[in-house]
Parts: structure tokens; sequence; C-alpha cells
């Protein structure tokens, strides 16, 4: 189909009409997958960066881009690892702590090949809100999942509290109104996986005026 030619979108019911396009395929196929179902294997560099180049091609007002990544492979993870689990200890309240929250904090950057924490710097002239600088770096994560979901990888957004923290805003060299809002854990799915969604009904969060 030409790049603005329209499907036939006549005389057809309103939900079906898209549903054997490739772009509702992608968009349903598309499944989070945590650290422990991926398989250790490395990520090709090339595809890393396509979803940092297809990310980067997410809506933007003002044209601000205010994603930014930090890409951790290899022995990098290490560290990773080791700074979450000292920024848990730091900002957990003692009596809340748990210590399978803290391995877990451990161990996941290890078992995804790649790990890509997610930040967010502002308009520095502030014009834009920002939410709306937020809802980019939203857009640009989602680019990326899509991407990673069409080339076969798996992916998963995880955001534990202490991405929000000053100490992982100092770990990442984040400038200081900037905020980390998450990591993305990236790799390719154990083989067979098989992961089941669900969303209730769009009519419900919807209305026709
Ligand atoms: C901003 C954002 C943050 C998220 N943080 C977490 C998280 O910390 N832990 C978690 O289990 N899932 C997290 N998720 C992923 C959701 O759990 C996941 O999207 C949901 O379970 C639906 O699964 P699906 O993506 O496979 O459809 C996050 C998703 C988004 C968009």
């Amino acid at each position: 189909m030409a790049r603005w030619e329209w499907p036939n979108l006549f005389n057809q019911p309103r939900v079906s009409t898209m549903i054997n396009h490739p772009i509702t395929k992608i968009i349903r196929e598309r499944r989070s997958v945590k650290p422990a179902l991926l398989r250790p294997d490395p990520v090709p560099r090339k595809m890393i960066e396509l979803l940092l180049e297809n990310a980067n091609w997410a809506p933007t007002h003002g044209l601000t881009e205010p994603w930014r990544f930090h890409i951790f492979t290899g022995e990098s993870r290490q560290r990773l690892a080791k700074a979450m689990q000292s920024f848990y200890k730091q900002h957990t309240p003692i009596d809340k702590q748990r210590t399978e929250k803290l391995e877990k904090l451990g161990k996941n950057p290890l078992l995804a090949p790649v790990v890509i924490t997610i930040s967010m710097h502002p308009d520095p002239t502030g014009k834009i809100p920002e939410q709306e600088e937020i809802a980019a770096v939203a857009c640009a994560v989602q680019n990326m999942h899509l991407t990673a979901s069409a080339l076969g990888l798996g992916g998963f957004w995880s955001s534990p509290p202490l991405v929000y923290s000053e100490s992982m805003r100092d770990f990442l060299t984040l400038d200081p109104g900037d905020r980390c809002l998450g990591l993305f854990y990236l790799g390719s799915p154990q083989e067979g996986l098989q992961l089941e969604s669900r969303r209730s009904s769009i009519d419900q969060k919807s209305s026709w005026q």
C-alpha cells in the first residue's frame, strides 16, 4: 500500500477494519517480557541502534526531544545492579526492606543482556509542560518496545521507586531537572514463550460525542 493510501475502510464494521493490518499485529503481539524470561544471548548492536533510532522518531511538542537513554551491556550491568541495590537500601525505610526485592534488583540487570535506562530531559526554556515531556518519553519507549517486538526481541519497562531518586539521577550523571523514569530490559525471549495479556473493552474508556 502506498504511504498515504487508505485501506478500504468503508462498508466494514469499526473494530474489524484494521484487524489484519500489520500495525494491529505489531501492537497486539507486543508483550512485556520480564528479565527472568530472557535468554542471556547478546543482542546485536545494530538491533539496539535501530530501537534507539525508532525511539528518536516519537512525537515531541516543540521538537524538544526530551528522551535520554543509557545503554548497559556486558560488565556495565554489574555496576548498574550494585547501584540499584545500594539505592534501594538507601531509600527504603528499614522496616519496608525485603531481601527478595534486594536480590531481584541485583539479579535482573544480569539476566537481561541489555538494560536501557529511560530518562527525561525537560525543555530548558520551560515552555513545554513537564507532563508533555514525560508523555513524549513514553511515546519513545513505545516505539522502542514495538520495534523490539517486531524484531523478535522481548522488552520490559520496569519502574522500581528507586529510579526516581536523586541517587539514580547522579549515577546517570543527569542534569538537575532531569528524571529517570525506569529501566527497559531487553533480550531474546526464551524458546517457545507464550505470554498472555488482557485489556478491558475500549468502550468503557471512550465516549463518542
Ligand atoms: C510506565 C510503565 C512502568 C511500568 N513499570 C512496571 C514495573 O515496575 N513492574 C512491572 O511488573 N511492570 C511494569 N510495567 C509493565 C506492565 O506491567 C505491563 O505493561 C502490563 O502488565 C501489561 O502487560 P503487556 O505489556 O505484556 O501487555 C510498566 C509499564 C509502564 C508503561
